[in-house]
C-alpha cells in the first residue's frame, strides 16, 4: 500500500476470503469497479481466513480465476489486495486482525465494509467478535468512516431462527449498518421492475385485480446440487434457498404500491406491505396451493443425470425438495383475488428467470371464429399458428439469461378477412443498449460503499417473508399433506402443477 496517497478509501474486508464467493464473484466485481472508477481513493480489499497464506498467494489465486481481460485491471490494483488469517470466533485472533488491518491502512481510510461470506451459523457471534474487537462499532461516524456489515445468504432457517439473528445483529450495531444481501436484487433487471411500472405511466392504471388475471414468476435452473454444497442445500430445500428470498423479491417489487420517493425506506416499507399481504396457509390450503418434488434420474435424452438422492453428500432418506410451486395470494386492495404462481425448480430443461403478468381476456371473442372454415383447416392453422385463438395479452419480462421485455398480442391479418394473428412487441437489453448488464455483485457492493440500503433486505423485509413461507413449511412438515413428488432430471417438474391454474388460461411457461 503507498503511503503518500492522502485520499480516503474503502477498506473491503472479506471473512471468508479465500473462499468460492469472494473469488468468483466478489473480487471479480471489484476489479470491474476499479476500471470504471470508485468514489475516493478506491478499495483496499482484505481477504480473511483461517488458513494462513501470504499476500501473494492470494492474488495469485484470485488473478487465476478471474476472466482473462480482467487480469491486466487486477495487476493494476493487486498492490491494494492483501490476505490475513484469523478465526472470527476467536476474540484475541480479530484483535490481532484489527491491529493489522488498521495498520495496513497507511492512509485515511474512508470507510470498512466487513462482508460476511462465512456459514450462517458464525454470523452472530462473528458479529459480535468484531464489535468487541473494533473492527466495527456502532454508529458510522464514531472513530472516522463508517463501518458497515454485508451479510449473505442464507438469513436464517426459518421465522425464529431470522429473528434471534436480526436481535443478535441489533445488540452490535444500528439496522442501517447492516446490509442483508438478495444478488437478486443488484441484477439490472430487477431493478428495472420499478423502472418499468414506475417510469411509465402506462402501466398503473392496468396493474391490478381489475386488469391482470395472474402473476407468474419462474425461476428455472437447470443445474442439480452442485459439488460440495449437499451440506448446505440437503437441509435447506428449494422453498428457502430460493422462494423464501429471490421469488418473493420479485413478488414484492411486481406487487408494492408505489413509493414517493427513492428513498431505501420508503421503497421497503412498500414491499414490506407486500409481504406482510400474503396469505399465510393452513394445511388445507397448502394442500390445495403448493406442489413438492425432487429430481429423481433422468431417462431417454437425460438418461446421464443422476437423480437427487445419488447427489455426492445427500442424505439417502433425504425429504427435501429441489422443486417447489405456490399459488399465492396478495390479501391486499389492489391484488386481492389474482394469484401469484411461483415455481422454482433445478434440474429442469432450460435456465431462465421471468415473470410474467397475464392480464383478463376479453369478455367475448368477435374474431376467428370458424364460420366459412372447416373445422380441420381451423385447427390446423391454430396448431400453426396462422390464426390465434383468443389469447390474453401477456407482459414478458425476462430477467436472465435473456434480459428482455415483450408484450404479446393479437394482430388483424392482412387480407379480406376479418383473422386475428399472434404477435409480439419485444425489447432486449443487449441489442438495445449494445452492452452486458453488469454483475449484481458490482451495483450491490458500489452501493454498500455509499450506504445506498435500497438494494438490500430490511429486518422486517425478512422476517415477513419467513412468516409466510414458515406456514407452508409447516403444512410440508405434517405427514400426508403435501407429499413429496418425483421428476425427472431434464423435465418440467411434475406434471401435478398444473392444477395450480384452476379457473384461470394459460399454463406454466418454458421461456
Ligand atoms: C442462490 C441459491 O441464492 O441462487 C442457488 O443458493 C441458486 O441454489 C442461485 O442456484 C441462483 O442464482 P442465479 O443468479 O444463478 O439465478
Amino acid at each position: 500500500m503507498a503511503t503518500a496517497d492522502p485520499t480516503p478509501f474503502t477498506q473491503l474486508l472479506i471473512f471468508g476470503g479465500s473462499g468460492d464467493l469472494a473469488r468468483r464473484k466478489l473480487v471479480p466485481a471489484v476489479v470491474r469497479l476499479s476500471r470504471t472508477g470508485l468514489r475516493d481513493g478506491g478499495v483496499q480489499v482484505v481477504g480473511v481466513g483461517r488458513r494462513a497464506m501470504s499476500d501473494d498467494a492470494f492474488r495469485r489465486e484470485l488473478r487465476d480465476a478471474l476472466p482473462e481481460e480482467l487480469t491486466h485491471a487486477f495487476d493494476g490494483m493487486a498492490r491494494d489486495v492483501h490476505y490475513r488469517s484469523a478465526d472470527v470466533g476467536d476474540l484475541r485472533s480479530l484483535q490481532k486482525l484489527r491491529a493489522e488491518v488498521d495498520g495496513l491502512a497507511g492512509r485515511p481510510a474512508f470507510g470498512r465494509l466487513c462482508y460476511l461470506a462465512l456459514r450462517p451459523g458464525l454470523f452472530a457471534t462473528a458479529i459480535a467478535l468484531l464489535r468487541a474487537a473494533g473492527i466495527v462499532h456502532r454508529h458510522d461516524h464514531e472513530g472516522g468512516g463508517y463501518r458497515r456489515v454485508v451479510i449473505e445468504k442464507p438469513f436464517g432457517h426459518d421465522l425464529a431462527s431470522a429473528r434471534a439473528l436480526n436481535d443478535a445483529l441489533h445488540r452490535e450495531l444500528d439496522e442501517h449498518q447492516v446490509l442483508r444481501i438478495d444478488h437478486y436484487l443488484g441484477k439490472e433487471t430487477v431493478q428495472n421492475l420499478l423502472g418499468l411500472r414506475f417510469h411509465n405511466a402506462i402501466f398503473e392504471p392496468v396493474w391490478n385485480r381489475h386488469h391482470v388475471e395472474l402473476v407468474q414468476i419462474t425461476v428455472a435452473e437447470t443445474i442439480g446440487v452442485e459439488r460440495g454444497r449437499a451440506d448446505y442445500y440437503d437441509g435447506t430445500g428449494a422453498l428457502r434457498d430460493v422462494v423464501q428470498n429471490h421469488m418473493l423479491q420479485l413478488l414484492a417489487l411486481v406487487a408494492m404500491e408505489p413509493p414517493a420517493s427513492l428513498d431505501a425506506d420508503v421503497v421497503r416499507n412498500q414491499k414490506v406491505e407486500v409481504l406482510k399481504a400474503l396469505r399465510a396457509v393452513d394445511r388445507e390450503d397448502a394442500a390445495r396451493c403448493s406442489v413438492r418434488a425432487r429430481y429423481g434420474p433422468g431417462t431417454g435424452g437425460n438418461a446421464g443425470l443422476a437423480g437427487y438422492l445419488d447427489e455426492e453428500g445427500v442424505a439417502p432418506d433425504s425429504a427435501t425438495e429441489t422443486y417447489a410451486a405456490l399459488r399465492a395470494e396478495v390479501d391486499n386492495w389492489r391484488w386481492r383475488g389474482v394469484p401469484f404462481l411461483l415455481r422454482h425448480g433445478k434440474r429442469m430443461p432450460r435456465r431462465f428467470t421471468e415473470v410474467q403478468v397475464q392480464f383478463r381476456m376479453p369478455p367475448i371473442q368477435l374474431f376467428n371464429q370458424p364460420q366459412d372454415m372447416s373445422a380441420a383447416a381451423y385447427h390446423r392453422a391454430l396448431r400453426e399458428g396462422a390464426i390465434c385463438q383468443i389469447r390474453p395479452n401477456v407482459l414478458r419480462i425476462g430477467i436472465q439469461p435473456d434480459e428482455s421485455i415483450g408484450l404479446s398480442f393479437g394482430v388483424k391479418r392482412p387480407g379480406p378477412e376479418m383473422v386475428m394473428a399472434p404477435a409480439a412487441l419485444a425489447f432486449d437489453y443487449r441489442t438495445h443498449f449494445g452492452t452486458e448488464p453488469p454483475d449484481a455483485y458490482e451495483r450491490l457492493l458500489l452501493d454498500a460503499m455509499s450506504g445506498d440500503a435500497t438494494l438490500f433486505l430490511r429486518a422486517d423485509e425478512i422476517e415477513a417473508s419467513w412468516q409466510y413461507c414458515d406456514s407452508i413449511l409447516a403444512a410440508w412438515q405434517t405427514p400426508g399433506t403435501v407429499p413429496l413428488l418425483e421428476y425427472g432430471a431434464g423435465t418440467w417438474g411434475p406434471p401435478d402443477a398444473d392444477r395450480l391454474f384452476v379457473g384461470c388460461e394459460g399454463g406454466w411457461s418454458r421461456g
